[in-house]
C-alpha cells in the first residue's frame, strides 16, 4: 500500500516518517518548497526526539520522499492522510479551516483512481461530512474516474513523544462510512492492532469529537489543579501534595495534575476555544461555557508569575517589606510594578510551551518573558531548543546560548519550562552567578528546602510566598 501525507509540520512529518518505519512507501507533500527541500535532504525543520533518525533512515532507504506536487501523489498513492494545521483564526476563537479545505480540494482534483482520503487534523465537528460532499462535488464537476472515500482518524500524539505515540498509540479511532474504508485503515495500522491497541471504528462526528473531548478534558484537569493553586497561594498548603493525594484515587489519576504556569502549545488552547466557537454555532452556547473559565484560570497563571516577580523584587531589590499575595498584576502592569521591574535583571529559563520541544506557540513562558520585558525588566532568555523560534516572535528579548549566561548578574531567575537541564541545576553554583540568589519556580519542579538552604529567596506557583 502506498501512502501520502499532506502537510509536513509536527503532525504530518511525524506520521510520514513513522509510516515509512512501519514498512510503507510514503510521499510527504507540502506547499512550502523550502520545507520539502530540507526534508528531502533528511533535515527536520523542528525539534522532535527520535524523529531525525527515522527521517534520515527512510530518506536513505528510498521508502520516504517529499514533493510539492498534488498531481504526483494523486496518481501514486492509495491512501492520503491530511495532516495540515487548523490554527486559531486571528482575533477569533474558531479554527481556521482554509488549509484543510484546500488540501481536500487539491486531492479531489488530482486523484484519478480509487483512493481513500484520511483526515487527521483536529477539526470542528461536522467537518468530515462537509468535506465528503465537497470532495464528491469537486470530482463530479471534473468528471474524474475512480472512487474516492473519506475517513477521519484523529491524532493524539504529544510533542516530545510524537514518534512513540504514533508507532505505539494508546488507542486508534476511525470515523468511517464503509467497511472497505475501515479495512484499509486496519491494514495501515496492522502492527499496532496486532499488539493489542484498542480500535474504535465509529461515525465521522464521534471521531471528530473524541479528539476535542480528550483535549478539553486534559485542559480542564490542568486548570482544575491550577485553580486550587490560587487557594494554596492564599492560605498556605502544598499543591503538589494535594495533587498526589487526590491522584491516588484511580478515578482521578495523578497525570496532568501538575500545577504551574499552565498549558500552551499548538493544541490545547486553540482546541478549547474552537470547541466553544463550534458549539455556539450549533446554538449550544451554554454547553461548553466552563471551558471559558478553564481558559481564564490558565491565563491568570501568567499574571501570577508577573505579580510574584514584582513582589519578590520589591523586597530583594528595593528593600520594601514583603507584600502579601494580591490577585495578580493583570495584563497591563500597574505603575508600581513598572517601577519595581524597571532595570531589574531577570533570567528566564525556558520559553517553549513544554520541555523536549522547540515549539513556542501560545507558550506561557514566552508570554511571561515578553510581559516582564514590556514592563521594563532587563530579560535574559535561555532555552535549550526554543531560542530561535522565540526570537522570531519577540526579537527584542536578550537571547543567550547558555544557562550560565542568562544567570550572570541576574536579580531573579524564573524557571518557566521544566527542561531536565534546569531541574538538575546546582543552587550553590547558580548563587555564585547571580547578583541576588532569588528564584521563582513556575513549574514546581525544584525542592524548595534545597534552594533555601543554598541561600535563595524561593517562591513557587501554588505555594504561599510568605510562610
Ligand atoms: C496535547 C495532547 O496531550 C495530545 O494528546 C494532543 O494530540 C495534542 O495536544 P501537546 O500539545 O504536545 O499534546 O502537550 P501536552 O503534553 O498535552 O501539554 C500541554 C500543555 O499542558 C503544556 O504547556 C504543559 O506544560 C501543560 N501541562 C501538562 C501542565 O501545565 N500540567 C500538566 O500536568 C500537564
Amino acid at each position: 500500500m502506498k501512502l501520502s501525507v499532506i502537510g509536513t509540520g509536527y503532525l504530518g512529518a511525524t506520521h510520514a516518517a513513522c509510516m515509512a518505519e512501519l514498512g510503507f512507501e510514503v510521499v510527504g507533500l507540502d506547499i512550502d518548497p523550502a520545507k520539502v527541500e530540507a526534508l528531502s535532504r533528511g533535515e527536520l525543520p523542528f525539534h522532535e526526539p527520535g524523529l531525525p533518525e527515522l527521517l534520515i533512515k527512510h530518506v536513505a532507504s528510498g521508502r520516504l520522499r517529499f514533493t510539492t506536487s498534488y498531481a504526483e501523489v494523486g496518481a501514486w498513492a492509495d491512501v492520503h492522510f491530511i495532516g495540515v494545521g487548523t490554527p486559531q483564526r486571528p482575533g477569533e476563537s474558531a479554527a481556521d479551516m482554509r488549509y484543510v479545505d484546500a488540501a481536500a480540494v487539491s486531492l479531489a482534483e488530482h486523484i484519478s483512481r480509487d483512493a481513500l482520503i484520511v483526515g487527521k487534523s483536529t477539526v470542528p465537528v461536522g467537518t468530515a461530512e462537509r468535506l465528503a460532499t465537497l470532495i464528491a462535488d469537486t470530482r463530479d464537476a471534473a468528471g474524474l474516474p475512480g472512487a474516492v472515500e473519506l475517513a477521519w482518524n484523529p491524532e493524539f500524539l504529544r510533542e516530545g513523544f510524537a514518534v512513540k505515540d504514533t508507532l505505539t498509540p494508546d488507542r486508534l479511532v476511525v470515523g468511517v462510512t464503509s467497511a472497505q474504508a475501515e479495512d484499509v485503515l486496519r491494514e495501515v495500522y496492522a502492527q499496532a492492532l496486532a499488539a493489542g491497541t484498542p480500535w474504535i471504528a465509529t461515525d465521522y462526528a464521534t471521531a471528530e469529537l473524541v479528539k476535542v473531548a480528550a483535549n478539553a478534558f486534559l485542559a480542564t484537569k490542568i486548570s482544575f489543579i491550577n485553580a486550587f493553586s490560587e487557594i494554596t497561594e492564599q492560605v498556605g498548603g502544598d499543591i503538589g501534595t494535594l495533587a498526589d493525594a487526590i491522584g491516588h484515587d484511580p478515578r482521578i489519576g495523578r497525570r496532568f495534575l501538575n500545577a504551574g504556569v499552565g498549558f500552551g502549545g499548538g493544541c490545547l488552547p486553540k482546541d478549547i476555544r474552537a470547541l466553544q466557537a463550534r458549539v455556539s454555532e450549533l446554538g449550544l452556547d451554554r454547553t461548553m461555557r466552563f471551558l471559558a473559565e478553564m481558559d481564564d484560570i490558565n491565563l491568570r497563571r501568567r499574571d501570577r508569575v508577573v505579580d510574584l516577580a514584582v513582589q519578590v523584587l520589591s523586597h530583594t531589590l528595593h528593600g520594601a517589606p514583603r507584600r502579601a499575595p494580591n490577585g495578580g498584576a493583570g495584563h497591563t502592569p500597574d505603575p508600581v510594578s513598572v517601577q519595581v521591574l524597571n532595570g531589574a535583571r531577570i533570567a528566564i529559563l525556558g520559553v517553549t510551551f513544554k520541555p523536549d520541544s522547540d515549539d513556542v506557540r501560545d507558550s506561557p513562558a514566552l508570554d511571561v518573558a515578553n510581559r516582564l520585558y514590556t514592563a521594563g525588566a532587563d530579560v535574559a532568555v535561555y532555552d535549550p531548543k526554543g531560542n530561535a523560534n522565540a526570537a522570531a516572535r519577540f526579537p527584542r528579548l536578550d537571547y543567550v546560548n547558555t544557562c550560565e549566561a542568562a544567570l550572570q548578574g541576574a536579580d531573579l531567575v524564573i524557571l518557566l519550562t521544566e527542561w531536565d537541564e534546569f531541574k538538575a541545576l546546582d543552587p550553590t553554583h547558580v548563587a555564585t552567578l547571580m547578583a541576588r540568589p532569588t528564584i521563582i519556580d513556575a513549574r514546581n519542579v525544584l525542592d524548595p528546602s534545597t534552594w533555601r538552604q543554598a541561600g535563595f529567596t524561593h517562591a513557587a506557583l501554588g505555594h504561599r510566598y510568605i510562610d
